[in-house]
């Protein structure tokens, strides 16, 4: 019986200091993950790509994030989707995202791969997963500084296929040119609380419940201006490592709303298999490798002005 109540008595002080911690505010705080660097003036930028922004200013620029070994799906890419081209009478141009390595052969093969094509905006931050925020925001003050011009952007990785033309007509349907953000909407999404996962947070890093409305890091859209307004705004929001749920809280901030570009699913990122009818339709499908992005990039150009009796 004593053992019984000295078990409950135990128990009870764990809670009550549980709660005691969790409630008080002292105690969230002071926290040892958020980084000392600034999240904007992060590194200085080891190369700048042509861009032609002010000459002939592009209407949608793609910012692909990719690491520093994933030459094979940039090299796919450029012959793919993210080719230089005009679509509808509108220029697009793909623009890849990196940070740095302490591989020096890797480095200096990235350096050769960027002079070549000029497509490259590179930061010297360590690129990681982890810093994938720091990559997003590089693209943010890329757009800012040098291709405000620009009507949209588009942040998507390096294993994806995007259906430009699509995204384009949408686009230009929707008309919506400032204070505009689109994607696949997550709202009211809650923080991962378990350590294992790979999108964990505690409450150090997150004390909220919920996240803000936010859209899927695979691939979200955006009028030129929010990159401006973000890259501003990102100095007073609270650092975490999910670049898009922190995109979604400097939107927040700034009381843009993202908003669906079209009334059914576009954008996939858990993937969508292949058919030319249903690629037709979308914007953007995840896990990708660089030889499917050659083969449904050739079957949707190939099979132009045919029909899909059903869609
Ligand atoms: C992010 O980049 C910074 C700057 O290079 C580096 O110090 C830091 O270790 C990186 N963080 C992670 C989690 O990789
Ligand atoms: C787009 O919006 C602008 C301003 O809101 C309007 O003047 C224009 O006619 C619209 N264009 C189309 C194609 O709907």
């Amino acid at each position: 019986m004593t053992y019984l109540y000295m078990r409950l008595i135990c128990v009870s002080l764990v809670v009550m200091g549980a709660l005691w911690c969790y409630l008080n505010p002292e105690n969230v705080k002071p926290s040892k993950v958020t980084p000392v660097f600034s999240k904007r003036a992060s590194g200085a930028f080891l190369q700048l790509p042509d861009s032609a922004c002010e000459r002939n200013a592009p209407f949608l620029v793609l910012l692909v994030t990719s690491a520093p070994q994933q030459a094979a799906a940039r090299s796919a890419i450029r012959s793919t989707w993210g080719r230089e081209r005009t679509v509808r009478g509108k220029r697009v141009r793909a623009l890849f995202l990196l940070g740095a390595t302490p591989s020096r052969d890797l480095a200096r093969a990235v350096a050769r791969e960027g002079q070549q094509h000029r497509d490259t905006v590179q930061k010297d931050f360590l690129d990681t997963y982890d810093n994938l925020t720091l990559k997003t925001m590089m693209g943010m003050e890329w757009v800012h500084r040098y291709c405000p011009q620009a009507a949209f952007a588009m942040k998507t990785d390096s294993d994806m296929f995007i259906n430009v033309d699509y995204l384009v007509e949408l686009l230009l349907k929707k008309n919506q040119t400032s204070r505009f953000f689109t994607g696949l909407l997550y709202k009211n999404s809650l923080p991962v609380r378990r350590r294992s996962n790979k999108w964990f947070l505690s409450r150090e890093e997150y004390q909220w419940g919920t996240f803000p409305t936010y859209c899927d890091g695979t691939g979200y859209v955006f009028s030129s201006d929010v990159a401006s307004l973000v890259y501003h705004v990102s100095e007073s929001v609270r650092f975490i490592r999910l670049e898009d749920v922190f995109v979604g809280l400097c939107l927040q901030k700034l009381k843009i709303r993202p908003r669906q570009l079209h009334t059914v699913q576009t954008f996939f990122p858990k993937g969508l298999p292949f058919s030319v009818c249903r690629y037709r339709k979308i914007v953007s499908s995840h896990h990708i490798k660089p030889q499917e992005m050659r083969l449904y990039w050739y079957g949707l150009e190939s099979s132009r002005g045919e029909e899909c009796p059903g869609y």
